[in-house]
């Protein structure tokens, strides 16, 4: 089971992500499959004929095991959604990468919806990190994330700390099943690090088998996720076959650049300068983005004559990613970029705009929101399989609509 990717220029584990990433190296390392055209076009179908910008603009590169979850789903069982987000400060747009794509994917096939925040990883992961405080980000990254647009009777919500009498019998399921050598292959842990980071897999797997165990009938799961999260749901999906789950599906992106390049990493999201965050004002938009690395030339003339480079400039990123509402207006500003009849200056002008524009809107939709999120946060104990202790749990359907599909026959799902 190699995980990190070592001897390599790079490194790529779920608690560090350095130096430049080869991704058909890391694909063939980490042993993911190739997210092909044919696999596309299925979920297209499904999707009414439409495809996400995150999956047509290829920022979604790998996967394991879609096509089955998208079997079951044709023959009508619903799969849900996992993804979810180690509070430690305030979100940054790329934070809401996988929250795009899961809502969208929700709104287009009606399917539940779970996001986890694990206010207790990055305590264990980080000295400096309080408790109080991680938990104090959770509460507002939910609102974030919320934000993007979640349909609120098929979502929900594992807080740790809260939700830990829900996840616990789970969790132990899972920790008993895992041995110590194995977290050390994969993780690489040195014998300094705490028994909670030990543990810590162990929690982030339980969404992925919860409304299997709670339903006590096979229910797929479909985890939108950066690739570095891959390590966690290898030793999740090995530990599903013993424990009589279906082992969770996986879509992984790449690692969003920051916008100072590949100096920093934007998902550490530490420095402030290298991403836009969702309650940066307008003029530190405007700021952040002035000073953003591109892909362009020395002088004008020299980007007139020879054009820029797109694939390495960080604005080109942000439109790619998120603030390109169309696919005209994405190949646009490719292209334009390219030919070099768009300019930096210019083309980073454009850009500011729409991301205060999507900031101002994002602010509303957040204040929204904060009314109704704790009602979707799971909390309790959930007692044992079958029993219906605990919190009512999301069904799959479109919204406002009739099922997606009937309930399979329950089984002992053991
Ligand atoms: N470990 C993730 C992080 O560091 C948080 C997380 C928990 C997560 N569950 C997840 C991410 C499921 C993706 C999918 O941010």
């Amino acid at each position: 089971m190699p995980t990190r990717a070592k001897g390599e220029e790079f490194v790529v584990t779920p608690w560090e992500v350095k130096g430049k990433i080869d991704y058909g190296r890391l694909k063939t390392l980490f042993g993911t499959q190739e997210l092909t055209p044919e696999l596309l076009d299925r979920l297209r179908r499904l999707a009414g004929g439409e495809l996400h910008p995150l999956l047509e603009r290829g920022v979604y590169i790998s996967h394991r095991d879609l096509g089955p979850v998208l079997a079951e789903y044709e023959k009508g069982n619903p799969f849900f959604l996992y993804s979810g987000r180690g509070p430690s400060g305030p979100l940054h747009t790329a934070h809401l990468l996988h929250f795009d794509l899961c809502g969208w994917l929700q709104a287009k096939l009606g399917v539940p919806m779970y996001i986890q925040l694990t206010d207790d990883e990055k305590y264990w992961l980080r000295k400096e990190q309080t408790r109080e405080e991680t938990y104090r980000w959770a509460w507002e990254n939910l609102y974030d994330l919320l934000a993007v647009g979640f349909d609120r009777e098929r979502t929900r919500v594992f807080f740790d700390t809260r939700s830990i009498g829900t996840m616990y019998p789970l969790a132990a399921d899972i920790a008993k099943r895992i041995p110590y050598s194995t977290a050390k292959a994969v993780f690489g842990f040195p014998t300094s690090t705490n028994l909670g980071l030990m543990f810590y897999t162990a929690l982030q797997s339980v969404p992925c088998f919860y409304p299997s165990w709670r339903s006590g009938r096979s229910v797929p799961c479909l985890i939108p996720c950066g690739i570095d999260q891959d390590p966690h749901f290898r030793i999740s999906r090995d530990v599903a076959e013993p424990l009589g789950y279906p082992k969770p599906a996986l879509l992984h992106s790449e690692m969003l650049p920051g916008l100072l390049g590949d100096r920093v990493m934007s998902t550490t999201g530490d420095v402030r300068d290298n991403a836009v965050f969702l309650n940066d004002p307008p003029k530190e938009v405007r700021r952040k983005i002035g000073n953003a690395f591109t892909g362009g030339r020395a002088t004008v003339e020299e980007q007139r004559r020879l054009g820029a480079v797109p694939e390495i400039c960080s604005v080109w990123a942000m439109w790619r990613s998120k603030f390109a509402p169309t696919p005209e207006k994405f190949d646009r500003v490719t292209r334009d970029c390219r030919s070099g009849a768009l300019l930096c200056g210019d083309c980073k002008s454009d850009l500011v705009d729409h991301v205060n524009r999507f900031l101002e809107g994002h602010r509303a939709r957040r204040e929204a929101v904060k009314e109704w999120a704790p009602s979707i946060v799971l909390e309790g104990g959930a007692g044992e399989p079958g029993k219906p202790a605990g919190p009512p749990l999301p069904s799959a359907g479109r919204p406002g609509g009739a099922a997606a599909a009937p309930p399979g026959q329950p089984t002992s799902g053991r």
